[in-house]
This record gives structure tokens, C-alpha cells and sequence, in this order.
């Protein structure tokens, strides 16, 4: 015996993985059950717990020592019961255990012990790797799953490089990365949250470092491993990417919706910290006519980490300014941080009195925090319940001077990247950093949110965050951080282009509203006509970003009227697209808040059967009907797309028409993105503003590219108060519009409206652009022939007449528009061809 463990080890010297694979081969003896949960035993004390969350997600615990307790409740998960899943039954087999639900059919092989879980036509969805699915070494804990040729991933929230995740491997550990790299990780956010195209998702809720790795170790497994904490991972089935995101919405919450102003444009630069500048960038926007919604302050808009005071000598009336650029219409967003400077001495006192600042374990004193601004600093405890009240005293002060929100920074905390290991003597309430650092940030979103609706009721809270662990979504919103050339900015192209994937994986990671820096932070601008073309490029990206935040470094100014005339105008004609576009994207942001799907989204959410959407990465779905193609390439114009399935419209010139399932090369001047509509759209629109709530009450434009004879295009818009949270409480009115094409025309109907607690201000018009393939004859309302005017008539006043009734037809552009004034009833519109 001796001899041959001898022999093992001579062996396992020579091929490490012996001592895995001699550790690991576990054999299953019994099992357990209460309620949802059934516990297999192993015969080495191991455990491994099935808890069926639904028919399908499943929540699996592998516990090396049978030890099924958590440490800490989840931060992730706030619901396990998705649904009633009826008295579970245990069927025993010679060799196997199996659970069947509606969905799914789970094995457990009893040796080795290995999980197999197959959908109910037996096709195999998840699989242990051999005997080696959950393998343990002190308290790291690694999944080994079968990798299928053919098998691809996703997710994992806000990382860089290439979306299809297969042949790469990601950390979990919040890092503060300023200039990162294209391929660098990890970054900010950790989201453990991924999606196979085997069509199961898999959350691993784990907070330490986890890593994961897509097929780097082998071509027949991949794996997934935590270095401590819990094995606790939920395997998600659906159909497609989309019903495995609401299911993972399901475990982890909705996204909270913005405050409308949210979805316009912001102005930003990391000295814009004075109110003589706000000021006038402020003017600078109304002057041109170019539209914006908000005005960032960066940190130094404080003196003292973190007592929320305007810096004396920068503000000389902070009220007065807020009151006027409200005036303006435009929204202040301050930055915070969640440290106390030494420096700030009375509220650092105070706060180490209370104790509500992390500990340095090895002498249990208030951890002394090197940070890049304001000398050293404490860093907060919010694991630590006392805090919150504390902290949403000091925030709420600079929300009773006037300002609309908050952006939450540094919060991995800042310098505690890996290298710097001296961190993890930080104890924080809940726990030693290495279990706590990658929630930090989300513990302290938390509380910035729920003070903020606990002190402002019935607002909604606006919060964009840097870090973040999975559900931040319930709490905030995000940005990408510091990305941007810092060596050359005129070279920041790759980073550019990074972004469109890193904000990709970001909305399918939950975070549907975000934004990046649009010019990229890093690098002073010195050469502005050298830069313009590639701020073009990036404003017309960052057009499309959910939030839209124009920031730089530093002193550099970005503001758009800065980099020529040309550039200016492009920048402009970006920014007023955007705002066209306000009632769709309002409607997908309601969208985000039922159903978690971004309005950014990758082409395989749309169209999983179609593999060729896995390597698009560099143009995406806005919504359901557009597809944006952004030039991030410098000197191009053109640019290479793929559309999908269907037939697509360019939307920069609408006659010309594209069959998808197929690359293409388009034209792209400097003065437009790439865009195309989806043949059988509905696209609402309003007039440009200078900011959203500018004008109460406005018509609404709906173009419509009808399907082909036979079929439907259809939009149900969404509208709602915009502000409060009665979203919440089912006060919105919805109007649906369906347009048919018949053989003889279009007949377009729109609905009464639906829905309560909420009144469109009025009167307004509707204004239907039907993009027709023929000329119309006649158009009647409601079977009444309504009068013909002249396309450049047709618009007149109608802003304010709400009377006129009347139809138009520009054979030029083959447009057919209809006016009608919007009384909420159904109407019925038929557009008869010559
Ligand atoms: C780091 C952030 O990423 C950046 O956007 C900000 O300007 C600086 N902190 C200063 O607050």
C-alpha cells in the first residue's frame, strides 16, 4: 500500500493532474430532500445540492466538506423561487439519480459522480468534465464542464476584446484600469454571468476572484473556479440568449428606469469643476443650437473627500447656478467618492469614532487608503448597515442645493487592483476584502440609491457607476471608464472600436443603460483638427450609447464646437439624431425595465440561429428595427456590415435597399453613421430639442417602412410621466400602431390608448412618413377621404393646429405622409394605391 501511494506520487510529480484526478473521482452513495432542495452525498463527506429554482434553473452547491451554509447571503440573488415547481421526485437508477421537470432531464451518475443536464429531448445542454466536473484544493474550488466543438459563450458582463468569449480566459477582480488596453482584464465590473449557445446561461454567485476559462486548458472542457467562498453557480436554460436573460432578471431584479433628461446628452472634462465653466459651456450648447441635457461636475467640485461642499473659490453661488442652468434646461451631476480624506479632518474623526470606516485586521485600526486625489483616505464601510443614514445626510446636501444625480467613481475600491495585494488586510464588516472587494462598489451603490429614494420620494434616482458586481442593475446605472490612447490620443482608434463590444457584454450583463466616454478619456489633445475626424466617429457612436456623456481628462476641452466647423456640424447632426429618436428609445428603456434586454444590443439576441452574428462585433441592433454600423476605423469611408435576416433599408438614404444574410460594404461619409431599418418597422420620432423636456407637448412623427404585402409592421410606443417612479406603479399609457400591406394599399390602424395614472399633454398631432413602394391614390380616416396638400404644406404649424386632417405625397422621396390630430381614440387610416 505504501508503495503504491509512493508510486502515485513519483507519478503526480511527473503529471501534476494525477493528484486531481486521483482526488477528485468521487462516488455518489445517497441523496436527501426538503422542498426544492435535494442533496447528494458523496462518499468522501462532499455534497452536491440541486435546488430547482424553476423547470428550468437549477441552482447547483458543490460543498467539498458537505458544509451547505453561506457565509453571506447572496449580493447577487434576491429571488430563488421563480415558480412553483410541484413535489420534486428523486428517480433512482442503478447508476444514475435523475430529476425531470417540464424543461429539463438532470442526471446524477453515481461514479463517478458526475452532472449531466439534458433538455427534454435528451440533447445534452451542461455536462461534467469526465469525473473531474467539481474539484476542490484547500478552499479553491474549480468546474470542469464538457466544451463542444461547436460551442461558443457570452457575457460576462463589461469586459474588453471579442465578444465570443471561446479560447479566452477573465478574472473577476474590480480593477481600476485608466487607458486600458483592448484586451485587458480584468476591468471595473465584475459579472460572473455567461451564456453558451448550447442555450443554458450559467451564474456563478461567487465574490472572490473567480476566473474563467473558455477552452485556453483544453479543446474538450472548460472551466470555472473560485479560490474560496461557496461553489454556488445557477445553471439557466432558455430557448434563446433572451430567455436566459430573463431568467437571470428573475434572480437578480429589474434595471431601475432613468429620469427621461437621462437619455439626452451630457458634457463633461475632468476640470469642469467651476461654475465660470459650467457656465459656459452651458451657453456654449444653447448658443449653437446643439442639443444637451446635462452638465457633469468632476470630483475636484469638492474640496474634501467626501464632505459634498462646493469647493470655495470654484462656486461662488452653487444655488444660483443650479437654479440657472436649470432655467437653461440643464441637470448638474456631481461625482462622489466613497472615501474620507484624512485631510477632511472633522468628518474623518467622525467617522473613525463611529467605526464606520474598513479596518486594517492586523491592527484594527481605520485602514489607511493611499488614494490618487486628496491624500490618504478612509475608505467606508458600507457592508456596515450604520452607514447608510451617514452617508445620505452628507449627499443629500448638495441634492437640496439643486443638483439631479450622482457618478459614482473609483468604487473597486481605486488602487486595490491584484498587484496590490497589500489590500487584502482590509476587514470590512461583512468580511475580509477578498470576499468583499468585488461588491464594494455595489454595497455603496446601494446605499447612494436607496437614500436617495428614501429622502427624495417618488424621484428617480440617477447614478452611474464604474464598479459593480452583478445586480447593480436594481441600484444604477454604468460607464465604461478611463479608455481613450494616453500615449497618443490621436491613436485611440482600437479603443474606439473596443468599446462597441465591452458595451455589448455590458447590456447583456444587465447593465442596459450605459455609456462610454465618448473621445475616450485618456491623452491630452493637442492637435484639435488632427482629432477631429476621430471625435466625429466616436460622438456618432457614443449617439447611440444609451447614456451619452462626452468626457476627456484633465484640462482637455470636448466640448463639439471645438474641433472645427465640419466636425461640429457632424457632432451636431449625431446629437440631434438621438434625440429624434427620444419616444423609440424610450419605449426600449421601458423595455430594459420589463424584460432586462438592452436597447444596444449584439446581432445573436436578435437572430441566435444565425452564426455569423458571433463575430459582429463591430456594429450592433438598436432595438429591434435599426442596425448601427459605427466607422471606427480612421481615413474609412465605408464600411463593411452584416445584415441579418430580412430586407434592410439604409437609413441615411432611404431608397436604397439591401437584402440581409449577407456582408456588404456601404458608404460612409464623415457626416453619417451607418444605419439601416428593418423592412416592417415603425420608427417614433419627435422634433430635435434643445433638451428633453423642453417642449411639454409635441408632435409625434411615426416613419414607417411598411413590411411587404401580406405582413404587418407594428410599435406599441410607450410614454410615462418620466421622473417619478410611477413606472413602478403601472402608470404609463402604451399606443399601439400596426400598418398592413394589402394588395391595394396599407391600411394603418392605431389603437386607443392603453393604460392609466398618466396623460399625455395635449393637443398634439400624430404625423404618419409611410416610405411607400407606390403612389398612393386616396387616403381616408376612418373611411372619410381626407384632402390632399403639397409635401412641403403638409407640416405646416403643426405644432400648434390640431384641427387639420390632410395627406401628402413626395414621389421624389416616395414619402406618404398623413396628419392627423391625436385624440387617443382608435383610428383607422387607409392608404388606397393609384
Ligand atoms: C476616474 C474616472 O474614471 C474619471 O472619469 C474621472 O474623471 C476621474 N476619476 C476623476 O474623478
Amino acid at each position: 500500500m505504501i508503495r503504491y501511494k509512493l508510486w502515485v506520487w513519483v507519478l503526480c510529480l511527473v503529471f501534476p493532474t494525477w493528484v486531481w484526478a486521483e482526488n477528485e473521482t468521487r462516488t455518489c452513495t445517497s441523496f436527501t430532500q426538503q422542498g426544492r432542495q435535494v442533496t447528494f452525498h458523496l462518499a468522501d463527506s462532499a455534497a452536491l445540492q440541486l435546488q430547482l429554482c424553476s423547470s428550468s434553473v437549477v441552482k447547483i452547491w458543490f460543498s467539498p466538506d458537505g458544509q451547505l451554509q453561506r457565509r453571506n447571503a447572496s449580493f447577487a440573488v434576491i429571488n430563488e423561487e421563480l415558480e412553483e415547481v410541484g413535489t420534486i421526485h428523486v428517480d433512482e437508477q442503478a447508476a444514475c439519480y435523475e430529476i425531470f421537470t417540464p424543461k429539463l432531464r438532470i442526471r446524477v451518475n453515481k461514479s463517478p459522480m458526475s452532472l449531466q443536464i439534458f433538455d427534454k429531448y435528451q440533447k445534452l445542454l451542461f455536462s461534467d468534465y469526465a469525473d473531474k466536473g467539481h474539484v476542490s484544493e484547500g478552499t479553491k474550488k474549480v468546474e470542469y464542464k464538457v466544451l463542444r466543438r461547436d460551442e461558443h459563450f457570452f457575457g460576462l458582463g463589461e469586459k474588453a476584446g471579442k465578444m465570443d468569449r471561446r479560447g479566452e480566459s477573465y478574472k473577476m477582480w474590480n480593477s481600476d484600469k485608466p487607458c486600458y488596453s483592448v484586451v485587458e482584464d480584468p476591468l471595473y465590473k465584475s459579472i460572473p454571468f455567461f451564456m453558451s449557445n448550447y442555450r443554458y446561461g450559467i451564474f456563478l454567485d461567487n465574490t472572490y476572484k473567480t476566473e474563467f476559462k473558455f477552452g485556453t486548458e483544453s479543446r474538450d472542457y472548460y472551466s470555472f473556479e473560485a479560490p474560496n467562498g461557496e461553489m454556488v453557480y445557477y445553471f439557466i436554460f432558455g430557448k434563446d440568449y433572451k430567455e436566459i436573460i430573463s431568467q437571470y432578471v428573475g434572480l437578480t431584479g429589474k434595471p431601475i428606469m432613468p429620469p427621461k433628461w437621462a437619455l439626452g446628452f451630457a458634457q463633461c472634462r475632468g476640470l469642469l469643476t467651476s461654475e465660470k465653466l459650467s457656465r459656459e459651456i452651458a451657453e456654449g450648447y444653447r448658443k449653437r443650437g446643439i442639443p444637451c441635457d446635462i452638465i457633469y461636475q468632476d470630483i475636484g467640485w469638492t474640496e474634501y473627500l467626501q464632505d459634498f461642499e462646493w469647493r470655495k473659490g470654484n462656486y461662488e453661488n452653487p444655488k444660483k447656478m443650479l437654479s440657472d442652468l436649470k432655467e437653461m434646461g440643464f441637470k448638474v451631476v456631481v461625482s462622489q467618492d466613497p472615501v474620507i480624506a484624512q485631510a477632511n479632518k472633522k468628518q474623518w474623526e467622525e467617522a473613525d469614532r463611529l467605526g464606520y470606516f474598513v479596518k486594517d485586521h492586523t491592527n484594527g485600526k481605520s485602514y489607511d487608503m493611499p488614494w490618487p486625489w486628496g491624500g490618504n483616505c478612509g475608505v467606508v464601510d458600507f457592508t456596515l448597515p450604520a452607514v447608510a443614514d451617514w452617508w445620505g445626510t452628507y449627499q443629500q446636501k448638495p441634492i437640496d442645493d439643486g443638483i439631479s444625480g450622482f457618478w459614482t467613481d473609483m468604487g473597486e475600491p481605486a488602487w486595490s487592483n491584484e498587484e496590490q495585494t497589500e489590500r487584502l488586510v482590509m476587514k470590512h464588516h461583512l468580511g475580509m476584502h477578498d470576499e468583499i472587494h468585488n461588491v464594494y462598489g455595489l454595497t455603496w451603490d446601494k446605499v447612494v440609491k436607496e437614500q436617495f429614494e428614501k429622502r427624495n420620494p417618488d424621484r428617480r434616482v440617477f447614478q452611474m457607476t464604474r464598479a459593480a458586481y452583478a445586480g447593480l442593475q436594481r441600484y444604477t446605472f454604468g460607464w465604461t471608464g478611463d479608455s481613450g490612447n494616453g500615449d497618443d490620443v490621436l491613436q485611440g482608434w482600437g479603443q474606439l472600436a473596443n468599446q462597441i463590444p465591452v458595451m455589448l457584454s455590458a447590456g447583456l450583463g444587465l447593465i442596459p443603460f450605459s455609456s462610454c466616454d465618448i473621445t475616450g478619456y485618456c491623452g491630452d489633445i493637442e492637435d484639435y483638427p488632427a482629432m477631429a475626424e476621430l471625435y466625429t466617429r466616436w460622438i456618432q457612436f457614443g449617439a447611440f450609447n444609451p447614456l451619452s456623456r462626452i468626457h476627456h481628462e484633465g484640462d482637455n476641452p470636448v466640448e463639439p464646437w471645438l474641433f472645427g466647423p465640419e466636425a461640429e456640424k457632424n457632432a451636431k447632426a449625431a446629437i440631434e439624431l438621438k434625440y429624434r429618436l427620444l419616444p423609440y428609445i424610450y419605449t426600449y428603456a421601458r423595455e430594459a425595465y420589463d424584460t432586462g434586454l438592452p436597447i444596444m444590443r449584439p446581432l445573436f439576441l436578435e437572430y441566435p440561429m444565425d452564426m455569423e452574428t458571433f463575430s459582429t462585433d463591430a456594429q450592433f441592433l438598436f432595438g429591434r428595427e435599426l442596425l448601427v454600423a459605427p466607422v471606427v476605423k480612421k481615413g474609412a469611408r465605408t464600411k463593411n456590415v452584416y445584415l441579418p435576416e430580412g430586407t434592410w433599408i439604409d437609413y441615411n438614404n432611404k431608397q436604397t435597399v439591401y437584402t440581409g444574410e449577407q456582408w456588404t460594404t456601404v458608404d460612409a461619409p464623415l457626416s453619417s453613421v451607418p444605419m439601416f431599418v428593418k423592412q416592417g418597422s415603425i420608427i417614433p420620432t419627435m422634433p430635435v430639442m434643445n433638451y428633453i423636456h423642453e417642449k411639454p407637448v409635441y408632435p409625434l412623427t411615426f416613419e414607417i417602412f411598411p413590411a411587404q404585402e401580406g405582413a404587418q409592421a407594428a410599435f406599441t410606443l410607450y410614454e410615462d410621466e418620466g421622473e417619478n417612479l410611477g413606472y413602478q406603479r403601472h402608470e404609463f399609457v402604451k399606443t399601439p400602431i400596426i400598418c398592413s400591406t394589402l394588395a391595394n394599399g396599407y391600411e394603418l390602424t392605431v389603437f386607443a390608448r392603453e393604460g392609466k395614472g398618466y396623460t399625455v399633454p395635449g393637443p398634439r398631432n400624430l404625423l404618419f412618413r409611410i416610405y411607400s413602394a407606390k403612389a398612393p391614390k386616396e387616403v381616408t380616416v376612418k373611411g372619410k377621404k381626407i384632402k390632399k396638400t403639397k409635401p412641403e404644406r403638409l407640416e405646416e404649424n403643426l405644432e400648434n393646429d390640431t384641427e387639420t386632417v390632410a395627406w401628402s405625397w413626395d414621389k421624389e422621396a416616395g414619402i406618404c405622409s398623413v396628419r392627423i390630430p391625436d385624440k387617443g381614440v382608435d383610428e383607422q387610416l387607409m392608404i388606397t394605391f393609384k
